[in-house]
């Protein structure tokens, strides 16, 4: 399962990316602004720093709603460089251009589904990353979770080649639930991942071994 870090923080990409786990980066609208990068040459000179910064995939979002102004902005995100995976949002221009994309060699990754039906959509128009929002589905209380289970059960019996990535992640009971319930992917802060390595016992077993280490040695 690969592990992408959702922000547009460079501080928390660098950190993520020293812990040598890091498969790639998700970004939004919203992330970008809640780091105060505005205007279209400072964010994609944004993306370009982070797509300089890491190995993996870095997705863009475009902000068009339109298919002309999708295709537009997204080869233009493109371009920035090869890691760059356009963000498409689920609605009906946006799977035109997912398709368009698909047959011109951009990839991309469908961002706001919220259900099996829109996952078939994505899949059918060679989406490359197919983004399900789990945490914004439990907050209405639906079942996130239920959603990976079922699109990564479909993606198997029709033979899908989109990759499931569990997005809107909140906790690492999350990322550890997706991982069974089939996704390829999760995309979360750097907290909830860093989550995952909390365990009483390891912290009270560390602790013994270095204080009888500390007796041994006195
Ligand atoms: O990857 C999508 C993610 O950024 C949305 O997360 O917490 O705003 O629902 P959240």
């Amino acid at each position: 399962m690969k592990f992408f870090v959702d922000t547009a923080s460079l501080d928390q990409i660098q950190e993520a990316n020293d812990l040598g786990i890091l498969d790639g980066v998700t970004t939004n609208p919203s992330l970008m602004a809640k780091e105060g990068i505005t205007g279209q040459d400072n964010i994609y000179k944004h993306y370009q720093t982070i797509a300089d910064m890491v190995d993996g995939d870095v997705s863009a979002e475009v902000i068009a709603t339109d298919f002309e102004g999708i295709v537009e902005e997204g080869k233009r995100l493109a371009d920035i460089a090869p890691n760059i995976v356009v963000k498409v949002p689920m609605i009906k221009d946006g799977v035109k251009a997912l398709s368009y994309f698909r047959d011109n060699g951009i990839r991309t990754n469908c961002t706001l589904v919220f259900s099996a039906g829109q996952a078939i959509l994505a899949a059918k128009a060679g989406a490359t990353y197919l983004s399900p929002f789990i945490g914004r589905i439990d907050d209405i209380n639906w079942d996130g979770m239920g959603l990976i289970g079922q699109i990564a059960e479909i993606y198997a019996i029709q033979g899908y080649e989109t990759e499931i990535l569990a997005a809107s992640i909140r906790s690492s009971k999350h990322i550890v639930e997706a991982a069974q319930a089939g996704a390829d992917v999760f995309t979360c802060p750097l907290s909830a991942a860093m989550g995952l390595l909390k365990h009483p016992l390891t912290d009270i077993g560390l602790e013994k071994f270095l204080a009888d280490h500390r007796k041994g040695n006195s």
